[in-house]
């Protein structure tokens, strides 16, 4: 699948851009705060309707507008859809799909689906949890509506049982009211972390593959680290929706009174980690440098890999990663993209040498205009 026309209004510093893609590699260039990352991001809506900076809708309406709009020409399997996503201040985001208004955000799944990668990707192995947390579910959002709907029940159901806990006094109505929110953050989060449990086979077997290809040897293994469920390695056997919500349930139990005293949620799927082996250790702690960028780097064309099992592509986000690597890394990670479909990449630099025959075109971007080159 590829993106051929862009659409944006009031997006960050973008007051109006129409953009026609090409169907390999499109390049932009242009100095710092120019709109580079911002072109991504807007791509990123149309994926999963939300911004992969991880930015608040409001946040990317340009200042001073009442909303913003993205709209994308997508081809895929020989047809053309159009999907138009739509945010207004204090309002809902609003979708359509060929110009039928979805009722939906999890309608949009599977139109688009990016992967992206940026420097701080380097740090996917070495920092802390959220991160790796945000790979499994960017990629299971994409992959499975239900997913994407569990997800956002979870985060509302978390937020709403932090603040009943926040407010917690040792009465019969306080109990209650966490009592109602436990129920559907148990519903919520057994299904999150089965997604995620199930993922993980056929993202650590794409993993350990690009690993051996760009280190050479060296087995590069997945665990997810539960807090309500222990850990899973990716060869075990899946546990079931009810298993997961039963041992969720006892701990929930477990660590009952410090949630109260303390006033917020201990256990579940928003605090549990997805640890990254380097033979039988766990890389966090002891990996070099070098170590730790192949991993990342293979951690995230595995999640391409895994987000086009089905053949039919995958739009590559590359925003300013080739100034973290050097350059036969650049090189190899750009072939490896390539095969993967449709690639947008940013840099403040020159476009990058391209292997013959490859597609491409290259913008400018100046102050929120983009001229093709
Ligand atoms: N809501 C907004 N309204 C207007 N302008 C905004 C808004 N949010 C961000 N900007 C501005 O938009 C510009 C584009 O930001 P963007 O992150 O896309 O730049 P970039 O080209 O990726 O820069 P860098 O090379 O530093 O990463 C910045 O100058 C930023 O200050
Ligand atoms: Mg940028």
């Amino acid at each position: 699948m590829w993106i051929r026309a862009l659409r944006l209004t009031d997006f960050r510093n973008y007051e109006r851009l129409e953009l026609e893609l090409e169907e390999g590699l499109n390049f932009f260039a242009g100095g710092n705060g120019s709109g580079k990352t911002s072109i991504l991001e807007a791509v990123s809506y149309l994926a999963v309707a939300r911004s992969l900076r991880g930015a608040s809708d409001a946040e990317v309406v340009r200042g001073g507008s009442p909303g913003f709009g993205v709209g994308g020409d997508i081809v895929a399997d020989g047809t053309v859809r159009s999907s138009t996503l739509r945010f207004a201040k204090g309002g809902k985001k609003e979708v359509t799909l060929d110009g039928e208004k979805q009722t939906l955000l999890s309608d949009l799944v599977g139109v688009l689906r990016v992967a992206w990668f940026c420097p701080e990707d380097t740090w996917l192995t070495k920092g802390g949890p959220a991160e790796r947390r945000k790979l499994l579910d960017m990629t299971l959002c994409q992959l499975d509506p239900s997913y994407l709907d569990a997800l956002s029940n979870y985060r509302r159901t978390l937020r709403q049982r932090n603040e009943a806990l926040l407010s917690w006094t040792p009465d019969e109505e306080s109990e209650a009211l966490v009592d109602v929110w436990s129920e559907r953050l148990l519903d919520y989060g057994s299904r999150v972390t089965v997604g995620r449990m199930r993922l993980l086979p056929r993202l650590a077997e794409a993993v350990a593959g690009f690993h051996e290809n760009i280190s050479g040897s060296d087995a590069l293994g997945l665990r997810y680290r539960s807090t309500t469920t222990g850990v899973t390695g990716s060869g075990d056997d899946p546990r079931t929706e009810n298993e997961v919500r039963s041992s969720f349930r006892d701990s929930l139990e477990r660590v009952a009174a410090d949630e109260r005293r303390r006033g917020f949620t201990l256990v579940g799927p928003h605090r549990d980690d997805l640890e990254v082996r380097l033979g039988d250790r766990a890389l966090r702690t002891f990996g070099s440098q070098g170590q730790h960028r192949t991993a990342a780097i293979a951690l995230k064309l595995g999640e391409a890999a895994v987000l086009d099992s089905d053949g039919r592509g995958v739009v590559v986000l590359l925003d300013d990663i080739m100034s973290e690597l050097d350059d036969q890394r650049a090189a190899s990670l750009l072939e490896l993209v390539g095969d993967l479909g449709q690639a947008l990449m940013t840099s403040t630099k020159g476009a990058p040498a391209l292997a013959a025959g490859r597609r491409s075109r290259s913008f400018v971007v100046e102050a929120g205009e983009v001229k093709r080159q």
